[in-house]
């Protein structure tokens, strides 16, 4: 399937079926998510992969009972870094300085590029992880389509909630958006038979020639 093929064929799943995302399908999508960019490279974000029954169905009431949560064979979390710290960034340095060996020394101005983050507030900086926990998302809706898995974006849900549910301030993260995967169902869908609406190349891109 090509790129356009994929992302035609793809759409906001409101019901999904149940069936159950074959293990490989499910890692290929996990792969291309770990491979998206983020600024600095940070990954600033951490993805909770949600299989099991009884979380899911947790997590469908408070997101205003939205089906597909527990008809999926996965929800994803997106979940952003509450904070940027200094350890969080000391981590980082340490990876790339060992996965590309070379010293910390030789990394020290691209250190000091990542910690003037820290100047802005926590709160600033939990916006621009979640931006960069957004980019990961998109990356999982292609490589959904592309491995032809249905998945839902998801906003609607409360984060608050959410986050106590799954403790997610005691590891130091925040809910940002959730990815629903699993299969389409045709009966109950009533999404699946209508027109994708966007809008026209014309109106959405001004070409500066
Ligand atoms: C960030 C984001 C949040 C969304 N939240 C929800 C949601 O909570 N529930 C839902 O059914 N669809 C949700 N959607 C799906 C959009 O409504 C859908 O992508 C849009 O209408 C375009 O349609 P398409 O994706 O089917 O092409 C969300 C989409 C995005 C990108």
């Amino acid at each position: 399937m090509t790129i356009i093929n994929a992302l035609n064929w793809r759409y906001a799943t409101k019901r999904m079926n149940g069936k159950k995302i074959p293990k490989a399908k499910l890692d290929s999508i996990l792969d291309a998510i770990s491979l998206a960019p983020s600024s600095f490279g940070l990954q600033p974000y951490s993805i909770l992969v949600v299989e099991d029954e009884a979380i899911l169905s947790r997590m469908k009431a408070i997101a205003m009972m939205q089906p597909q949560i527990t008809e999926a064979s996965a929800v994803l979390i997106f979940a952003a870094w509450d904070k940027l710290t200094l350890e969080r960034i000391d981590a980082y340095i340490q990876l790339v300085a060992k996965e590309r060996n070379v010293t910390l020394d030789s990394l020290k101005q691209m250190k000091g590029y990542i910690e003037n983050q820290l100047k802005n507030s926590d709160s600033d900086n939990l916006t621009w992880s979640a931006k960069q926990a957004y980019i990961a998302l998109g990356v999982g809706l292609v490589a959904a389509a592309l491995e032809e898995v249905d998945s839902t974006p998801m906003e609607g849900f409360d984060h608050t909630k959410l986050d106590e549910l799954l403790n997610l301030r005691s590891r130091g993260l925040c809910s940002s958006v959730l990815l629903a995967l699993g299969y389409r169902d045709d009966f109950n869908d009533y999404l699946v038979h209508l027109k994708k609406v966007r809008r026209s190349k014309d109106n959405l891109f001004l070409h500066f020639h």
